[in-house]
């Protein structure tokens, strides 16, 4: 058996979608672990785009398991989209497997999300709105509903008006907001239960099964190491664990399983949502950088903040991850730039750091220390059809962070399709 990680190592959309796709075709397996569909995931092949929320992206490689483990939050109606939007592109969802131990996110989920964030005001982490937060502390709380409820429709049903009940008290007494349809919320919820029904499993059987036939299992994380409730920039997080601690829970498997783990890693750094962002570029730079790269969110449109790459917090995803190699993606982004920065260290208080601060309040005290690198132009990035043919300040700005981070760029990715993609490493 042989297994690789793959996972962000920043905010999120580093391009995860994209090198799992490309992965997958050496893979058996491709399983989600956690998140849900705050996750907006793009694959594009040569002459289409696809834009992922739940399903893992291996979904566009023939013959392969794509599986949604128990740490997962699930929203039924968004799936069940996901699965038509597929199927009418032609894309096949035969191997798609839900774990029947993921929770389940329902409407009440959603408008706690949203009134949640509009009594935050001011304080207001920027989620998405699709209640994962409030999903995982029902789950957390432990007044969840999970996939294998279904298994017995009427017990289904009464914990599902029982929960409404309970949450329209909420949502009536304390936000003062108005109450949610239960008979809507029950009919829609049992209809949408009934059409992923016959992909709900018990996970754990398949994950066993892969170990005993020495399978090569790929494992998709959604955000980012930095949105991890514990290690990221809390509160500004997700209420996950995006990092290489998130897959035991989430998927069902040792820990001692693990092998090798791939970092994603844009060229610069995005952030959508707020929360501190040392490096974040406020100029036209920022601006230019946002445009070049379409820097707007998968799953809400928002315009992403844009900055420079970010050494200390790169090392710190490393050492909580333990990436083997990273995939550094969107180089040709920064193409026709002429100096690009690299943050090394962060100066705080007079005194030059290389930790990544807990407190909020010390990183927002924090300013970037960087070294300047020349830049390149697009030009000869698309010319270059293997990694040796990319401009020679390309090759020494890779083999900077490589250097900085102590791990290979084992991909390096210079475009969204497959095709701009060069490796560097093996995976399986
Ligand atoms: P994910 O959430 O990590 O899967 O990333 P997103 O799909 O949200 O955002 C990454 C965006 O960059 C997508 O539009 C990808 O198609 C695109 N992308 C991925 N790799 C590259 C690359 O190397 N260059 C360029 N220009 N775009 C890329
Ligand atoms: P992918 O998988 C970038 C951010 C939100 C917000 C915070 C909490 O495409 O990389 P949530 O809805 O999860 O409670 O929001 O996390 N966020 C993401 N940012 N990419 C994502 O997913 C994200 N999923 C959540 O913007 O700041
Ligand atoms: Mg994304």
């Amino acid at each position: 058996m042989s297994n690789l990680v793959i996972l962000g190592a920043q905010w999120g959309d580093e391009g995860k979608g994209k090198i799992t796709d490309f992965l997958a075709s050496q893979a058996d397996y491709i399983v989600r672990y956690q998140g849900g569909n705050n996750a907006g995931h793009t694959v594009e092949l040569e002459n289409q785009k696809y834009k992922l929320h739940l399903i893992p992206s291996g979904i566009f490689n023939k013959n392969k398991s794509c599986i949604i483990g128990n740490g997962v939050v699930v929203n039924p109606e968004a799936l069940v989209k996901e699965i038509k939007y597929l199927n009418d592109l032609n894309v096949s969802v035969e191997g798609l497997v839900i774990s029947d131990r993921a929770h389940i996110i329902f409407p009440y989920h959603v408008e706690i999300d949203r009134l949640e964030e509009e009594h935050r005001g001011e304080d207001r982490i920027g989620t998405t709105i699709k209640g994962i937060g409030p999903c995982y502390r029902d789950k957390v709380e432990r007044s969840g509903i999970r996939m294998c409820d279904f298994s017995n429709r009427g017990f289904f049903e009464k914990i599902l008006r029982k929960n409404i009940k309970r949450k329209n008290d909420l949502i009536v007494k304390y936000y003062g907001s108005t109450p949610l349809d239960e008979d809507t919320m029950v009919q829609d919820y049992m209809g949408y239960m009934e059409e992923i029904a016959p992909y709900i499993t018990d996970i754990n059987v398949i994950m066993r099964k892969a170990v005993k036939d020495n399978a090569n299992i790929l494992f998709e994380g959604a955000q980012g190491t930095l949105l991890d409730i514990d290690y990221g920039t809390y509160p500004f997080v997700t209420s996950s664990h995006p990092t290489t601690s998130g897959i035991a829970c989430g998927a069902g498997i040792s820990p001692f399983r693990l092998e090798k783990a791939l970092g994603v890693v844009k060229a610069y750094t995005t952030r959508v949502g707020r929360g501190p962002f040392v490096t974040e570029l406020t100029d036209e730079t920022g601006d230019w950088i946002r445009e070049r790269g379409f820097e707007y969110g998968t799953t809400t449109g928002r315009a992403r903040r844009c900055g420079w790459i970010d050494m200390v917090m790169l090392n710190y995803s490393i050492e909580i991850n333990g990436f083997t190699s990273i995939a550094l993606t969107k180089l040709d982004t920064l193409s026709d730039l002429e100096t690009i920065r690299i943050a090394t260290a962060y100066q705080l208080d007079g005194e030059l750091i290389d930790y990544f601060p807990a407190s909020l309040e010390t990183l927002s005290r924090c300013e970037p220390i960087y070294i300047d690198m020349p830049g390149w132009s697009l030009e000869e990035v698309q010319n270059a059809k293997t990694y040796d043919e990319l401009p020679v300040n390309a090759k020494k700005y890779v083999e900077k962070i490589e250097e900085l981070l102590g791990v290979p760029a084992d991909i390096v990715s210079v475009g969204p399709k497959r095709s701009e993609t060069f490796v560097r490493g093996t995976f399986f």
